[in-house]
């Protein structure tokens, strides 16, 4: 009985999706996707494509470091030279190669190094050997080949910040340890951290970024065009509409112009469409599409918290039961209270301060300065995101849990 009704729910959700108008190629709209447009990217595309078609008449690319905020569009434009690149190459004769490696998903020296030596065709193990004897077995393969070898380091601030930044330094220096004649080797460094350059050692910063550009965010006019392109791809004539795009476009401006988001918002936004069997997208849907999206993040980012940052949003959570905010004094009280409650230590003020500004930065909480006359000042902090998103990805940590019920 329970199991024909299941299955004629299930029938009826794939042909429901079967059934669907909507989406023409979904993929298009996926983040990994590379177009073949990139609309509003042409000084961009013309000066990265500049500095690495050196390679073309096999001398070395200057070094190049990009920087910009997220979804500005640093990786897409990169690969789309990078692949151009390689077709005129191959149309020309000469020997360009190129390797790409996200230091975030590959998030130690010894797999960027692995990266490396398979995109050379040299074996090396998962773990086993130094990343001294796994640099040098790169070093003896580039000896042995010609032309020109571009390594691409994307979110390249991942990987320094937790693992410094000597990987870089002996990377943008493996010329020296080349005999004259092998592979040139240039190195690209992407990154959406544009404080990031602080952490970098002087010597690596100057190597690095023998060439620097800059990725400008997106303005609403320009998220328009990108968001039509797709969507022409993405979706059935009829499906999306002039306002549809307008309204993602806004949302998305507002959010530091940035492209993946008003892709996922829209690409979300035609999931919600087709789960209400409607024939096309409406601003309603984009909404919907918005909180889901805002939904998601809010606990992905509250799940990956350290403890005390998640025993402060804990802390908050009561205080602003029922006044609207509380202050950095009474804050602390309440964590230093429920950190003995599960029976950590608590960490200092001045930790608590900084674990304030993070959460803040995140968009968790606000924290607002505010004069207190002879007081001095103190800072009124609230909750930014979603109670009940935040509370969801808190009691997935079970040394919380107990606090969450407690706090109900
Ligand atoms: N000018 C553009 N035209 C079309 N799609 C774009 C453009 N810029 C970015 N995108 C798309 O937006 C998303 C984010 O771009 P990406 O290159 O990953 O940004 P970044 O690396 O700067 O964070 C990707 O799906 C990418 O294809
Ligand atoms: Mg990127």
């Amino acid at each position: 009985m329970v199991i024909a009704d299941l299955s004629d729910v299930l029938d009826e959700v794939f042909s429901s999706i079967v059934r669907s108008r909507i989406f023409k190629n979904r993929d298009i709209l996926s983040p990994d996707y590379i177009p073949d447009k990139l609309p509003h990217r042409e000084n961009e595309i013309k000066r990265v494509g500049s500095v690495l078609a050196q390679a073309l008449r096999e001398s070395r690319p200057n070094n190049l470091f990009i920087y910009g905020l997220t979804g500005t569009g640093k990786t897409a434009v990169t690969l789309y030279v990078l692949k151009r690149l390689k077709q005129k190459a191959l149309e020309l004769g000469v020997s360009v190669d190129f390797v790409y490696v996200n230091t975030r998903q590959r998030d130690t020296p010894y797999k960027v190094l692995s990266d490396i030596a398979s995109s050379l065709n040299v074996r090396v193990p998962f773990t086993g050997l130094s990343t001294a004897e796994v640099y040098t077995r790169i070093v003896r393969a580039l000896s042995r080949r010609k032309g020109v070898f571009i390594v691409v380091l994307d979110e390249i601030d991942w990987l320094v910040r937790r693992k410094g930044d000597d990987i870089l330094y002996k990377l943008t220096r493996i010329g020296y340890d080349l005999p004259p004649g092998s592979t040139k080797v240039s190195i690209v460094g992407i990154t959406n951290d544009v404080r990031f350059v602080e952490m970098l050692d002087a010597r690596v910063r100057s190597s690095l970024g023998e060439e620097e550009i800059v990725f400008p965010p997106y303005n609403a006019e320009q998220l328009r065009d990108i968001l039509w392109e797709r969507a022409k791809q993405a979706f059935y004539p009829e499906v999306i509409s002039d306002d549809v795009i307008n309204y993602c476009a806004a949302l998305a401006a507002r959010e530091h112009g940035d492209a993946r988001r008003a892709l996922d918002l829209l690409r979300v936004a035609g999931e919600v469409a087709e789960r209400e069997n409607s024939k096309r997208i409406t601003i309603e849907h984009v909404k919907k599409a918005w909180q889901q999206i805002e939904r998601d993040r809010v606990i992905e980012v509250v799940s990956s918290l350290p403890l005390h940052a998640k025993l402060i949003l804990v802390s908050l959570l009561n205080l602003t039961l029922l006044q609207p905010y509380t202050t950095t004094g009474e804050l602390y009280t309440e964590y230093t209270h429920y950190a003995k409650s599960i029976g950590v230590e608590a960490v200092t003020q001045r930790r608590v301060s900084d674990l304030i500004n993070e959460l803040d930065m995140l968009g968790i909480i606000t924290a607002r300065v505010v004069s207190r006359g002879r007081y001095g000042k103190t800072r009124l902090i609230s909750l930014a995101a979603n109670r009940e998103a935040i509370v969801n990805a808190l009691s997935r940590d079970p040394r919380l849990s107990m606090l969450l019920r407690l706090n109900r």
